[in-house]
């Protein structure tokens, strides 16, 4: 099992310790993902939580996996306030042109498409919710049009869990070792509807 955080949390690094199985790459996914020769069956997508690393994390998926079926895709963060709006960990990696406007030290409020001063803080944050690429379901949405054949589903508990899988049955492929390189090299950064499947991305989410 691997997993990959450019700053880890003290958890991370104790189970790092404590299990010797898992492999922990200090570096972004979008490097992660670029130097990956093979996907695994299943990954798990909780790290930035914004339209573009999401967006792009998931196309660089899709391609790996070509015309074969998409790994098994887990997805936390998948409700407010991220379902329409995007945070960022660190806004300087989101290229010009692919976030909406950006509000630094804001506080974001149920039911307050704006900012709210004694909202929940966010070092970095959209100024406003909703729009085009704004927010994680907003992300894995434009991607399952793009692909097609996918399903999306969400568990409305605790900012939200989802899933996303190819809907020809996922064939059981035989184990493998770990596929990816263990060059960690540390980067330069300093971080919730109803539980429904359907095949058209555009319905099951949460507005
Ligand atoms: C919402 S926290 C979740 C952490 C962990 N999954 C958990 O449940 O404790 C997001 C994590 O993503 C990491 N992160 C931020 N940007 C990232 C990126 N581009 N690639 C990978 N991880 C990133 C942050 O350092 C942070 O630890």
């Amino acid at each position: 099992m691997a997993t990959v955080d450019p700053v880890p949390p003290p958890l991370l690094l104790e189970r790092e310790q404590e299990h010797p199985e898992l492999t922990l790459h200090r570096r972004t996914s979008h490097e992660v993902l670029a130097d990956l020769d093979e996907l695994p069956d299943a990954i798990v997508i909780d790290g930035d939580h914004n339209w573009f690393t999401l967006h792009e994390e998931l196309r660089m998926i899709g391609e790996k996996a070509g015309e074969g079926t998409l790994p098994l895709l887990f997805f936390h963060d998948v409700c407010w306030p991220h379902a329409r709006r995007d945070t960022y960990y660190a806004p300087e990696r989101i290229p010009e042109g692919e976030h909406p406007e950006i509000g630094e030290d804001v506080g974001l409020a149920p039911g307050n498409p704006g900012t709210d001063p004694l909202g929940l803080p966010y070092p970095a944050a959209a100024l406003n919710e909703g729009g085009p690429k704004n927010g994680t379901v907003t992300a894995i949405e434009d991607f399952s049009r793009e692909r097609g054949g996918v399903r999306f589903a969400v568990v409305p508990a605790f900012s939200a869990s989802g899933a996303l899988a190819g809907e020809r049955p996922l064939r059981r492929r035989p184990r493998r070792g770990s596929s990816i390189p263990t060059t960690a090299t540390p980067s330069s950064t300093g971080s919730s509807g109803t539980g429904s499947s359907t095949s058209s991305p555009a319905t099951a989410a949460p507005s």
